[in-house]
């Protein structure tokens, strides 16, 4: 069954959101090479990666369904930060407003009774748990270690070793 064109667009929106996403985190891995924290900037050019995945998670979806795929605008990224911890608090607070946007989704997918948008929601559902999860040790780690030169360079260090998930895959 087709989905509805209320639906399309709803989800096109969110194809949005998560390109927008993957913006914000490549320029974020930008301001990291800058500011010669390159663990960081690794660790962000992975996200911009699983949002990247995420869109065209989104995007297939849309096409097998027998919708079309409208891309959007993308909004130029906020690209004044002060500190790594900053960054990350950014991250902690954009990924809040993804997991609100994709609960608001999915409440619309069962108002209008489209199983197959749930089923594929719930992944991405799942997928917001564990980002709040990881982003939020990360911010707690910044928050406790301070300015700490030395420390932030261990933790930068420690989050080169990022590596891509399976989770971020396309099927
Ligand atoms: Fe695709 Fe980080 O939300």
């Amino acid at each position: 069954m087709s989905i509805r064109p209320k639906l399309a667009e709803a989800v096109n929106n969110q194809i949005q959101l998560e390109f927008q996403s993957a913006y914000l985190y490549l320029s974020m891995s930008a301001w990291f090479t800058q500011n010669n924290l390159p663990g960081c900037a690794h660790w962000m050019h992975l996200q911009w990666q699983e949002e990247t995945q995420h869109a065209l998670k989104l995007f297939k979806f849309l096409h097998d369904r027998g919708g079309n795929v409208v891309l959007q605008a993308l909004a130029a990224p906020n690209e004044q930060y002060s500190t790594a911890l900053d960054v990350f608090k950014s991250v902690q607070a954009h990924e809040e407003l993804i997991t609100s946007a994709i609960n608001d989704l999915y409440e619309v997918a069962i108002q209008e009774k489209d199983l197959p948008l749930q089923v594929v929601l719930q992944w991405f559902i799942n997928e917001q748990v564990e980002e709040e999860s990881q982003v939020g040790e990360i911010v707690d780690q910044f928050t406790m270690i301070g300015s700490d030169g030395p420390s932030v360079y261990l933790l930068d260090r420690q989050l080169a070793s990022r590596t891509a998930t399976s989770g971020s895959s396309t099927n």
